[in-house]
């Protein structure tokens, strides 16, 4: 059917429309039934972004001093995922703010958190050589439970390696985004020997160039790592307008978010309207806000 400029749905009449135009509204469907989805590769940007991406990261590996990132000090045990991870990639790499700004990126972000969804964070992971399994955990993190069962993060990792299993793949409990609570210890997968195939989940098999998408409900880690080579991906999360975001933006370069436009300004929180003074809130900033609220998917 035509999507019209239907009141009711302010917002959302457009993501959809988007949707559409970019070929994505399975993967908007699978979301909906199974809280993830994989985008084909090279459907969300041609391969020359992807390996541009890849390079960035390489680039960190080689030149980034380890201790400069506190998880990178802490012993393996103790540290959410093995191998190393990158921050704050928006100041080392006008690639990574590229890829939050992608048209499919931001689609997915506001169909699942609203028109007015923001950027949360930007992460780099890097494995290589045989390593552990990231424990199965929801990105909610911080969340009491119950948690809403919508998504207030998201999560649209940028894969640059193949995903196989041997290569330590994301794991995931389908339909879990519906449990609406995060997993306990006891619901850790077992892995003796290789993935179970009477447990809880699932690998999720991805090519270079796609996209891995998952509601913030979702249960996630890793498959173990058994091959040598690289792994490498870039989570790229955005959140609902109201969530305090993890990363901070306040040190973009000024040129960067003049390249990339108003667009990124908002996305980065420059127009939100929480944070003022005996002023008040700003009307206009306020007034943004609307097309959401009367949407039913936020
Ligand atoms: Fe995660």
């Amino acid at each position: 059917m035509e999507i019209g400029d239907w009141k009711a749905t302010q917002g959302l009449n457009e993501t959809f429309r988007m949707a559409r135009e970019l070929g994505i509204e399975t993967n908007l469907l699978e979301l909906e039934a199974f809280g993830f989805t994989v985008v084909p590769p090279y459907k969300a940007a041609p391969k020359a972004f992807f390996e541009r991406m890849r390079d960035a990261v390489f680039d960190l590996v080689a030149n980034e001093d380890p201790a400069a990132v506190d998880l990178n000090l802490q012993k393996d045990e103790d540290r959410p995922a093995y191998g190393r991870q990158f921050f704050h990639l928006m100041v080392k790499d006008p690639v990574f703010a590229e890829s939050l700004m992608n048209p499919v990126n931001l689609t997915f972000g506001r169909y699942m958190l609203g028109a007015t969804s923001r950027f949360y964070s930007q992460v780099a992971f890097f494995k290589t050589g045989t390593v552990g399994v990231t424990h199965l955990h929801s990105d909610s993190t911080g969340m009491p439970p119950p948690l809403p069962h919508y998504g207030n993060v998201c999560n649209i990792s940028w894969v640059l390696t193949d995903y196989t299993v041997e290569n330590g793949t994301f794991y995931m409990v389908p339909g879990s985004h519906r449990f609406c609570r995060h997993p306990t210890d006891l619901e850790q997968p077992k892995f003796m020997g290789g993935v179970a195939p009477d447990d809880i989940g699932t690998p999720v098999l991805a090519e270079t160039g796609s996209l891995i998408v998952f509601h913030g409900n979702t249960w996630h880690g890793t498959v173990p790592k058994t091959s040598e080579g690289p792994r490498v991906h870039v989570a790229n999360a955005l959140c609902r307008n109201y969530v305090n975001p993890a990363e901070a933006t306040d040190d973009v370069p000024r040129e960067l978010v003049e390249r990339l436009g108003p667009e990124f300004a908002v996305i980065l929180g420059g127009e939100a309207w929480q944070g003022y003074h005996g002023e008040g809130p700003k009307i206009q900033r306020m007034a943004r806000l609307r097309p959401s609220q009367q949407s039913p998917y936020g």
